[in-house]
């Protein structure tokens, strides 16, 4: 599986690195996907990550 973080829209809310501290971190202002989700921990905080994440900035791709 495969994450990724639009810079465009996302806001920085810092939700998905909270959720998902295996995946996303902080960088600057956005969220990028540092690590593919490959655990099936990791795949599990990384869809509760994209669901919560308010303006839908995450892209997960199998
Ligand atoms: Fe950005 Fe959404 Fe994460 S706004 S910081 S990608 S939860």
């Amino acid at each position: 599986m495969k994450a990724y973080v639009n810079p465009d829209t996302c806001i920085g809310c810092t939700l998905c690195t909270q959720a998902c501290p295996e995946v996303f971190q902080m960088k600057g202002e956005k969220a990028v996907a540092y690590k593919d989700p490959v655990s099936e921990r990791a795949r599990e905080c990384a869809r509760q990550a994209t669901e919560e994440c308010p303006v839908q900035a995450i892209t997960l791709s199998p």
